[in-house]
């Protein structure tokens, strides 16, 4: 009795306790519900935020305490759209919400001030607008803020200062204006990364306060329309990693102590302003050349005191200001600097030898300056660099002999210089694409060993004081420029430059002779041929061309072997779509008969499916023996980009060593088919549509699908049409599949289409958009010209990119580029679209545009059609 009365007592004790935690969690699920009730979601992402999931915990996105109290909601990249309701504050715990790059499209909900419990607030990448609400400033606990990428406009509201424990602030990429107030940042302390960038709309000086902000590692302020000088206090971020003040309108000249106690410092790009003075040449002054012990070296006077000040730098860029003085020479020897831009200011100074040190420099830029002095022999030796440009300077002196030995040299320009003595032979630098010598005062020969630079495209040795013959095995390169105009050349020009190149390329070359040339051979038959040359050729390219049939056929032999026996192995499959067709029919259609083309990664079979629509199976031999969960991860992730110009993703089947992907196949083929069988109805509309599809496509994967991905395979065989010519790009991220590793080994195959590919690929350099721009670009010049980019069977005849280039050079030459075949109502959007294609291939990568920028240009160009500009620019 005694005992059972107690029991009773303790649950009339427990009993409204278990309630009260029943009536939280009720309305914990109802606050989620009527979030869930205001929001849009196409997707179906969120569906299981339903009463039949009876555990709110296990909700899309949700996370949780326990007991149980929501204390996260991260819904990002799901598709969402509406309103982001109020209710969402009256979760107690609620300390993240994350609704990154969503389509949530209204203005910042003032309620927001309510959630006074949020730590990190994530709502980058949706389309919110209107202005940021002074009541941002009541969420005292605030550590993470980001609302980077919307359209927010007006000005940064000094009650965001109140929060004085944000850690990271990103404001980037919006419409604020008006001045940054010094109240915003004076009391964030505890700040380490702020991003304001890409705001263009501000007009403001540079805050002193955020020269302050004592744990600052990143500041990313570029392109945000800041003036004034840079302040003193800047010098004090001593805990920065990057610091970007690019492509802005500050003036006069930099804090004296800029850089002295950045020890972190990693990155600082100061590029595109009106800076000017001297460089503080203690930036960096020193640094590794003591540490090496090499002080007595070439460094005059004292050891200045910021020595080991900034061993951690990798680019230096303050290109495009008007800096004068010397240059800061200790730069040069730091152990991990890579990329040093100072084109286009006032610097003097020598690039020194460097002694000891090991370079990793891949990437020199220092043209339009008063540099003066040799090229030192230091340049040849580092084995990284893959750029270097030091045209329009004061370079005297020969050449050293190894200026060309780095293996991943693309290129070279050092035109407009006082360079004298011969050109040396190049020896090893079997990735140079471009050489520029332009406007020096070499003489001697032209170096017969450029002939064995196997992608040398741009040669340019104009006014200089070469003499002799135009070495006729230059014939073995295919090359679209090559201007030798103002030397001493003589003899007779070997036809094939005659042909291929404007009279201009040749001119100031009195004792030049040839046909088109002012005075012709006379006595000399004209465009003597070595003919014997010419057979050895032909029975060089015959042999290797059987050689090379002997492996393709053995190749496929052992493939089908292998086949044969892959067949009997175990597929399994994962269908996105129902297909209608049973994976044992789809594996028996895989014949031989079903393949429509062979790529380096393998062959591509198209079938018919039983309801009569095709579908594409590309079969990829996954060499990079990835774990199968992460190969079928990666196939996720590429399967969940959906765009209309992208080709759908339908499923994908895999075994040992095998992969088969399965994506639609539209009713056109694929754009490269299209070029070759040049219907009547392949009218210029209608490629304008394709190329602006693709460009679509593209920029799609670049910029708005996340995780961002590169396509690294564009070419007009992996844009296919539907039926009406809708393109959609296939083939792409396959790199995530097999493995970069692997994936470089396919591209270097014969099965790839080399034109396509950007030159500095070769550097062995990670893959980049601007990689794709370029490969976009050669489809942009097939879509012009009608012309394929590479003719299958004819080594000897250019890609289109070298092709169309030699045409622009030439005077008249640009209008014959133009397809033939298409009405000549077209031809301003075509010459348009043509000055684009160069752009998107130029050999520099940064002349490159975006995808984005493509887009637009499309899309103007079909709006109004103004005569447009041709460069003829590399
Ligand atoms: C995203 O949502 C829009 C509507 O807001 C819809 O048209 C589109 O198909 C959706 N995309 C995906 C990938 O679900
Ligand atoms: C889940 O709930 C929805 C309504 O919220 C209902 O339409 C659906 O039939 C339920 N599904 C199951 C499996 O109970
Ligand atoms: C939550 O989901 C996980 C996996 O999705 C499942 O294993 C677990 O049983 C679920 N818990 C509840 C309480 O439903
Ligand atoms: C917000 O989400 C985006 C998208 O996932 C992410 O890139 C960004 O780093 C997040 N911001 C913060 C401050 O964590
Ligand atoms: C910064 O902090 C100081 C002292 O705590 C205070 O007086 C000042 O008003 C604060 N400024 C802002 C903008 O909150
Ligand atoms: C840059 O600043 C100068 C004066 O400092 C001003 O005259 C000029 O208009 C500004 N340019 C831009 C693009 O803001
Ligand atoms: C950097 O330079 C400053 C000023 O010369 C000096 O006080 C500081 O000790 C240097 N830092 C290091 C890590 O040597
Ligand atoms: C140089 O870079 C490497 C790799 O990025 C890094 O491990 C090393 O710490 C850096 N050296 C310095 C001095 O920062
Ligand atoms: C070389 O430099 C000159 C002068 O800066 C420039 O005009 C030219 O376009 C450059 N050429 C190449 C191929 O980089
Ligand atoms: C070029 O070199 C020759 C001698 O090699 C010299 O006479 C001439 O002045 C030099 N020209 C220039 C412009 O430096």
């Amino acid at each position: 009795m005694a005992a059972g009365s107690s029991v009773c007592r303790l649950l009339h004790l427990l009993l409204p306790l278990l309630l009260l935690s029943c009536a939280i969690a009720e309305s914990e699920k109802d606050i989620l519900l009527a979030f869930k009730s205001s929001i849009q979601d196409p997707s179906s992402s969120i569906s299981d935020w339903s009463l039949n999931f009876t555990d709110y915990c296990n909700w899309t996105g949700i996370t949780c305490s326990s007991p149980p109290s929501v204390t996260s909601i991260n819904l990002q990249n799901l598709n969402l759209s509406g309103d982001i309701a109020a209710s969402i504050c009256q979760l107690p715990s609620l300390s993240e919400l994350n609704l990154a790059n969503n389509h949530f499209s209204q203005s910042i909900p003032l309620h927001f001030s309510q959630c006074t419990s949020l730590l990190s607030l994530n709502l980058s990448g949706n389309a919110l607008w209107g202005t940021l609400p002074e009541q941002i400033g009541h969420l005292p606990s605030l550590k993470d803020l980001d609302l980077s990428n919307n359209h927010i406009e007006g000005q940064i509201p000094p009650s965001l200062g109140m929060l004085k424990g944000l850690r990271v602030l990103k404001l980037g990429g919006n419409f604020f204006s008006g001045t940054l107030h010094s109240a915003v940042f004076g009391n964030m302390s505890e700040l380490g990364f702020l991003d304001l960038s890409k705001n263009p709309y501000f007009t403001s000086k540079l805050p002193m306060e955020i020269g302050e902000l004592g744990k600052l590692r990143v500041l990313l302020l570029q392109n945000s329309g800041l003036y004034g000088e840079i302040p003193e206090s800047f010098s004090g971020l001593h805990t920065l990693e990057v610091l970007d003040l690019s492509q802005n309108n500050l003036s006069g000249s930099i804090p004296s102590g800029l850089g002295l106690g950045m020890t972190k410092l990693v990155s600082l790009d100061l590029s595109q302003n009106k800076l000017s003075g001297l460089f503080p040449s203690a930036i960096c002054d020193g640094g590794a050349l003591v540490e090496l012990g090499l002080n007595e070296n070439s460094l005059a006077g004292p050891v200045p005191e910021s020595i080991l000040n900034c061993t951690s730098l990798k680019r230096f860029q303050v290109q495009g200001n008007m800096f004068s003085g010397q240059f800061p020479s200790g730069l040069w020897s730091l152990p991990n600097i890579s990329i040093v831009r100072a084109e286009n200011n006032q610097f003097s100074g020598e690039f020194p030898e460097l002694v000891g040190v090991l370079s990793q420099l891949e990437q020199v830029q220092i043209d339009n300056n008063y540099f003066s002095g040799r090229i030192p022999r230091t340049v040849g030796r580092i084995r990284t660099m893959y750029r270097f440009s030091a045209s329009l300077n004061r370079f005297n002196g020969n050449l050293p002999e190894n200026f060309c030995d780095s293996p991943v040299m693309s290129i070279i320009n050092l035109s407009h210089n006082s360079l004298s003595g011969s050109i040396p032979e190049p020896r090893y630098c079997k990735k140079l694409v471009s050489l520029s010598l332009a406007d020096n005062n070499f003489t001697g020969n032209i170096p017969t060993s450029l002939s064995q630079l196997p992608v040398l495209t741009y040669i340019d040795l104009s006014s200089n004081n070469l003499s002799g013959e135009i070495p006729p095995e230059l014939q073995n390169l295919k090359l679209a420029l090559f201007n030798v105009s103002y030397n001493q050349l003589s003899g007779s020009v070997p036809p094939y430059i005659t042909t291929g190149f404007p009279a201009s390329f040749l001119q100031g070359n009195p004792g030049l002779c040839g046909p088109g040339l002012p005075s012709t051979c006379n006595g000399l038959p004209e465009g003597r041929e070595p003919k014997s040359n010419r057979l050895f050729i032909v029975v060089i390219v015959m042999s290797l061309t059987s050689g090379f049939v002997v492996l393709v056929v053995a190749y496929f032999m052992i493939r089908r072997m292998s086949q044969r026996e892959s067949r009997s192995n175990l597929w399994k499959s994962v269908f996105f779509y129902p297909l209608g067709i049973l994976e044992d029919d789809l594996m028996m259609a895989l014949d031989d008969k079903s393949i429509i083309g062979k790529g380096p990664f393998g062959a591509v079979h198209v079938i018919q499916l039983p309801g009569g629509n095709f579908i594409a199976v590309k079969r990829l031999r996954s060499l990079g023996g990835l774990p199968s969960r992460r190969i079928k991860a990666e196939i996720k992730t590429l399967a969940k980009a959906r765009h209309k110009n992208l080709s759908k993703l339908l499923g994908f089947c895999y075994s040992d060593g095998e992969i088969l992907l399965i994506h639609e196949f539209g009713k056109k083929g694929s754009l490269g088919d299209a070029l070759i069988r040049s219907e009547a109805s392949f009218n210029w509309r209608v490629r304008w549509q394709i190329a602006l599809g693709a460009a679509q496509g593209l920029a799609y994967l670049h910029k708005d699908y996340v995780p961002h991905l590169l396509h690294r395979n564009v070419k007009s065989n992996n844009i296919l049409l539907d039926e009406y010519f809708e393109p959609k790009l296939a083939g792409y991220g396959l790199d995530r599949l097999i493995g970069e590793a692997s994936y470089q080994a396919c591209m270097s195959t014969e099965l790839c289409s080399c034109c396509y590919v950007a030159p500095e690929n070769s550097c062995c350099m990670k893959a980049t958009e601007q990689m794709d721009v370029y490969s976009f670009g050669v489809v942009l010049l097939e879509l012009i010209t009608g012309r394929p980019a590479e003719q299958p069977d004819s080594r000897q005849s250019l890609d289109v990119v070298k092709w169309v280039r030699r045409k622009v050079n030439m005077t008249d030459g640009t209008l014959h580029v133009l397809d033939p075949r298409l009405l000549n109502s077209s031809q301003q959007e075509m010459l348009g679209t043509l000055d684009l294609a160069l752009r998107c291939t130029s050999v520099m990568p940064e002349k490159r545009p975006t995808m984005a920028d493509v887009v637009r240009s499309l899309q103007c160009l079909h709006d109004i059609v103004e005569p447009p500009r041709v460069s003829s620019g590399v």
